[in-house]
């Protein structure tokens, strides 16, 4: 099978769809800008182009977090899928349409979808007992307790009567099919993974759930609902109209399905590389002619995640640098299809080198030369000297280069080429200096090589701007302004795109005022972006913590209120204070500190006062930022349960920085009980624990092998620290650190409750 050959000037692009679990962060901005750019080019072709983004609203995940949040799926998922259509709404991105899994036209299109399966034959009734993740939303092969094997979460063991969809039926097609369709799937790593993937054997894949809700109902067996992956791979389709009588909407997807581009983080293309083809052929429709995939964006060297806890915003650097700098960084700084690391040094090293002092100083001084020697009109060039040959060749090779290379999806080479073209330019109008009349030269000379010079290095800058508008399109509409051209919208309609050659800024045009492109990036707009990330994390946090526990609280900034379902080390020992009388009529608790798997981290001092307790969800220092808090509210002297726990012990007076009330609600303590405890092997100290949460299970390595026998502990409500960034140890995933307090020779004593508690309450 080959994919349906489609007419050239027609062109469907689509993002992922977002889970509505956590607020948007810089990795979804990242897939939907370079959408968005490839969009924007395409359009300027006069390629009629249509461009697909949303949300992913049903599953567990999404259920489980409405329910922490204290709201109904539905109401959680519009309030999160509303943010992430703000800001691509603040970021100018060009969507043409927006689906949510939960209208209407989705789910009657999926129903659709899945009556031609099973119409077909292709599904079947069976039953289903294995482990799932429900973070990932997938099926694990593997015995319980089985880690998933993308995120590290334990699975867990679902057991139901299920539909299944005949995946085994189509391994062979799929191999044949990537054979004959090499352009298919990529970059190469992509499509090696997922051949071997195919390769190694393709069980059926169990399509419906009847453990919970929250989904499309099968179409006449409504007690299941459609699997979550099936159900959003469909949006591709049902956002065109498919599953419609609606002649409009059969003309839609007529036109535009297959898509041309099915763009994806690297993390999912099993998913759409492997099911979503299946489905397709099984339910005989045409294929997608490509799927694309990103490399992650990485932060303080992991992913950036919510549930890693270290995002960076858009708005933040939107607020500070603009949208076209975050789009320049995205594109320019990491090769397409690699990971790339994200720094707002880095960042701002690249908005001042190439934008502030490149391309913008660049385009200033020329806008300005115009006005100040020729009163804003574009003076004749006159005859062409060697050196104007030469910025004429740059331009054209920058031409050349740049459009294969972008088509190629190698914004970062593309947009080198055409850099090479400004810093051409800039050492051409540096060479020529026609600001300075060298005192020999006559007057009527000075002007024609004024007028050359300027009208030469303004071309290039229209030839630049010309380009890089689908990357910069705010600033290229500025400059195409200033170049007397009109808007730059207007020309994109007219597909400028397909006629960028030499020669085409005409003597006469008259120039706009020059007006700011780029300010340079001062030594503040670090700060700034860092006290905005941190701003916003904490009244994310401020809000989390009023919906706790109180229903009638206002609507929390939704993505906030799950905890991240992280944690660094293992064990948060109470320890009796050390040295020194006791504080007596004191109510203050014992300090807590961290006590690491494989190691024993001694408190810190006297650190700063706030730098050492950062939210869970900052960016920048994170875990060791909660190392070693020091729990001095009011709150949590009354209710610190571990500190009855502690033994009588000469206390000292606290030596660790205050914190204020703000800085302890960050820390996300919870019951959770022990449902698995087990020996590491070759890891004396370490206990591989499964913890239920209530509302979520988890893997968590301690540190109390010494101490305590695992049989003994399960079944026992202890503590955690839920908010703490994932962290792996013998190559397993720590997700959470238990309470504990500290004797004296270091032995860790649980904390535990007298009461019997809800699992997932939280200590406040
Ligand atoms: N809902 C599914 C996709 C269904 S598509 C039919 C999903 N959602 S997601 O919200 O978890 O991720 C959406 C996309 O964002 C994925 O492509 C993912 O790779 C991307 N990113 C999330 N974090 C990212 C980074 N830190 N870096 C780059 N991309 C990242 O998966």
């Amino acid at each position: 099978m080959t994919n349906k050959a489609k007419s050239p000037d027609r062109y469907y692009l689509t993002t992922p769809i977002y889970y509505v679990n956590a607020r948007p962060h810089l990795g979804h901005a990242y897939s939907t800008i370079v959408c968005d750019a490839i969009a924007r080019r395409k359009r300027a072709m006069g390629i009629d182009t249509w461009f697909l983004t949303g949300t992913d609203e049903h599953g567990q995940k999404i259920e489980r977090s409405a329910q922490l949040a204290g709201r109904t799926p539905a109401e959680f998922a519009t309030a999160i899928s509303a943010e992430f259509r703000g800001l691509w709404d603040r970021l100018g991105l060009t969507y043409d349409d927006f689906i949510r899994t939960t209208e209407e036209r989705h789910k009657r299109g999926t129903q659709h979808l899945f009556a031609a399966l099973r119409d077909k034959g292709y599904i079947y009734k069976g039953s289903y007992t294995g482990q799932y993740c429900v973070s990932d939303e997938a099926y694990v092969d593997g015995p319980p307790g089985t880690p998933c094997p993308d995120c590290g979460r334990i699975t867990e063991t679902v057991s139901e009567e299920n539909y299944f969809f005949k995946l085994s039926a189509f391994e062979r097609k799929l191999l044949e099919f990537y054979d004959a369709n090499p352009g298919f799937m990529g970059p190469e790593s992509t499509r090696r993974e997922v051949i071997s993937f195919v390769r190694s054997g393709l069980k059926d894949l169990s399509v419906s759930r009847t453990s919970f809700s929250w989904g499309i109902p099968v179409p006449g067996d409504e007690k299941h609902v459609i699997y979550v992956w099936l159900d959003a791979l469909a949006n591709y389709m049902t956002a065109l109209g498919y599953g419609s009588d609606d002649p409009a909407d059969k003309a839609r997807f007529e036109k535009f399905w297959p898509a041309d581009m099915h763009l994806i983080g690297k993390e999912i293309s099993r998913f759409h590389c492997v099911y979503w083809p299946a489905f397709l052929m099984a339910a005989g429709l045409p294929l997608p002619r490509s799927v694309r995939a990103n490399g992650w964006l990485l932060f303080d060297q992991g992913k950036m995640s919510k549930s890693r806890g270290n995002i960076v915003r858009a708005d933040t650097v939107q607020e500070v640098l603009g949208a076209d700098a975050l789009r320049y960084f995205l594109l320019r700084e990491i090769p397409f299809g690699q990971d790339g690391s994200f720094s707002f040094d880095a960042l701002v090293q690249r908005y001042n080198g190439d934008l502030a002092n490149g391309y913008g100083n660049l385009v200033s001084r020329v806008v300005n030369m115009v006005h100040k020697y020729f009163g804003g009109v574009l003076p004749e060039a006159g005859a062409e000297t060697p050196a104007e040959a030469t910025l004429r060749e740059s331009a054209v090779a920058a031409i050349a280069a740049f459009g294969p290379a972008f088509d190629e999806m190698n914004f970062s080479e593309a947009l080198k080429s055409l850099w090479t073209l400004v810093g051409d330019t800039d050492g051409y109008l540096t060479a020529n200096a026609p600001w300075k009349r060298p005192a020999d030269r006559p007057e009527a000379e000075h002007v024609a090589l004024q007028a050359r010079v300027l009208a030469t290095a303004a071309e290039a800058i229209r030839i630049v701007t010309a380009l890089v508008y689908p990357i910069l399109p705010e600033s290229a509409a500025k400059v195409w302004r200033q170049l007397g051209l009109g808007e730059i919208k207007d020309a994109a309609k007219n597909s400028f795109l397909n006629e960028v050659a030499w020669g085409g800024l005409k003597a006469g045009t008259r120039f706009e005022e020059p007006a700011p492109l780029f300010p340079r990036a001062e030594k503040d707009a670090l700060e700034r972006m860092q006290n905005l990330e941190d701003e916003n994390n904490r009244s994310a946090i401020e809000a989390a913590s009023k919906q706790e526990g109180a229903d009638k609280a206002p609507a929390p900034r939704v993505g906030s209120v799950k905890p991240p379902t992280v944690a660094d080390t293992n064990v948060i020992s109470v320890k009796p204070p050390t040295a020194g009388g006791p504080r007596v009529g004191s109510v203050k608790p014992p300090t807590v500190s961290e006590v690491n798997a494989e190691s024993v981290k001694p408190p810190t001092r006297g650190g700063p006062r706030d730098g050492s307790v950062k939210p869970p969800t900052v960016t920048a220092p994170m875990v060791g930022a909660v190392n070693p808090p020091t729990v001095e509210s009011p709150t949590a002297a009354v209710e610190a349960p571990a500190a009855a726990a502690a033994p009588e012990a000469p206390a000292a007076a606290p030596t660790s920085p205050q914190i204020t009330i703000d800085d302890f609600v960050k820390i996300d303590l919870r019951v959770a009980q022990i449902l698995v405890a087990e020996r590491v092997p070759k890891a004396d100290k370490l206990l591989r624990l499964e913890v239920d949460l209530g509302y979520e299970k988890r893997q968590i390595l301690a540190g109390i092998a010494q101490y305590y026998e695992p049989e003994k502990l399960v079944g026992r409500k202890i503590v955690i620290v839920a908010n703490l960034a994932p962290r792996k140890m013998r190559g397993l995933e720590s997700n959470g650190m238990l309470l504990a307090a500290s004797l004296p020779d270091g032995a860790p004593v649980l904390a535990g409750f007298l009461e019997d508690v809800p699992l997932g309450a939280r200590l406040k």
